[in-house]
């Protein structure tokens, strides 16, 4: 990965508007933005590591920890609102010791916080590493977390 990212700062030094293909490069190549590469890229951009922060936290995008294995994004949009998604919140916290917004220790599960995933008449919805659940319930999403941990060892069935 160190040689990618400095293979990707040779190529994009000098170049004008350089900061943000910069920046999602270097989140495809680690997966997140590491502290150590912003500091690399305001060298090679003329900035300072401020003003990298500054432009990387402006956009949703980017990331400053590690994603975990499997992604869960839990729709909070208005129909899945009202039909309960902050009861899927407390499940997932109970099952997985996480709040939205968070990576569990064992960078197993990213639990995220999303506006609407699209599929409104399924709400409430949660997707898990690209696949729909809807129609949910906390018991149900109980048993899909950990179906979904266990397979992989992240959860003791
Ligand atoms: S509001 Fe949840 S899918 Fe649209």
């Amino acid at each position: 990965m160190e040689k990618a990212f400095q293979a990707l700062l040779d190529d994009w030094k000098g170049v004008k508007g350089n900061v943000i293909p910069l920046l999602q490069k270097t989140q495809e190549i680690f997966g997140f933005l590491p502290r150590e590469s912003m500091c690399k890229i305001a060298r090679v951009t003329g900035k300072t590591t401020a003003e990298i922060y500054g432009v990387a936290t402006f956009y949703a995008q980017f990331r400053f920890t590690p994603m975990g294995k499997h992604v869960m994004k839990i729709c909070h949009g208005t129909a899945c609102h009202v039909q309960g998604a902050d009861s899927l919140d407390t499940v997932v916290e109970q099952k997985l010791g996480v709040k939205p917004g968070s990576t569990t220790a064992d960078r197993e599960f990213t639990v995220e916080r999303v506006a609407c995933l699209g599929c409104c008449s399924l709400a409430p919805v949660v997707m898990i590493d690209g696949e729909v659940y809807g129609r949910l319930t906390g018991d149900k999403l109980g048993k899909i977390v950990s179906a979904v941990g266990t397979k992989t060892g992240a959860l003791k069935a």
